[in-house]
């Protein structure tokens, strides 16, 4: 018999667009595989982990010591057959939702994540820093 995937996992990536990819296959093959919720949902989680882990890398800091290793993901299953997404990097700064103009490239990501979640937001890291998350297929919610 396999052994049960536990219900939270969490990887650290190091600081550099090339982790993204990796993250966001994990989260994929972890939601559909280890935890086997549909398709669907594992493709909703793979994009939201693709963009927040990009903007963990564009937009945080990471000469700060603890963090300089990587950023953390944390995926936790909950109740209902929802998934819990964290993003834990160094940076103080929030991210704020923009509004791009047609001919303006940047600025969409945050706009995906709210389109594919019920709801995120930002919570404080100690000893600094924060954690983006982001709840995705919990029918209750
Ligand atoms: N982890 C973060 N730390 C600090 N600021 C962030 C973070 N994530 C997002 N932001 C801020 O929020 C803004 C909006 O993020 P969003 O992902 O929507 O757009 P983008 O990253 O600029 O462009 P795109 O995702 O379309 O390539 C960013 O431009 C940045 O100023
Ligand atoms: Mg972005």
């Amino acid at each position: 018999m396999t052994k049960p995937t536990a219900d939270q996992v969490q990887n650290l990536f190091r600081p550099q667009l090339e982790s993204v990819p990796l993250a966001r296959h994990w989260a994929r093959q972890l939601v559909a595989d280890g935890w086997g919720l549909p398709d669907g949902l594992a493709g909703d989680v793979e994009l939201v982990v693709a963009e927040l882990t990009s903007n963990a890398v564009r937009h945080a800091p990471h000469s700060r010591a603890t963090m300089a290793r990587g950023f953390l993901v944390v995926l936790a299953r909950e109740a209902r057959g929802g998934v819990r997404v964290e993003v834990h990097d160094a940076g103080d700064e929030r991210p704020r939702v923009r509004t791009p103009g047609d001919d303006q490239e940047r600025g969409r990501g945050l706009c995906i994540v709210e389109a594919l979640t019920h709801t995120w937001g930002t919570s404080p890291r100690l000893p600094f820093g924060k954690i983006v998350w982001a709840l995705l297929g919990d029918p209750a919610a």
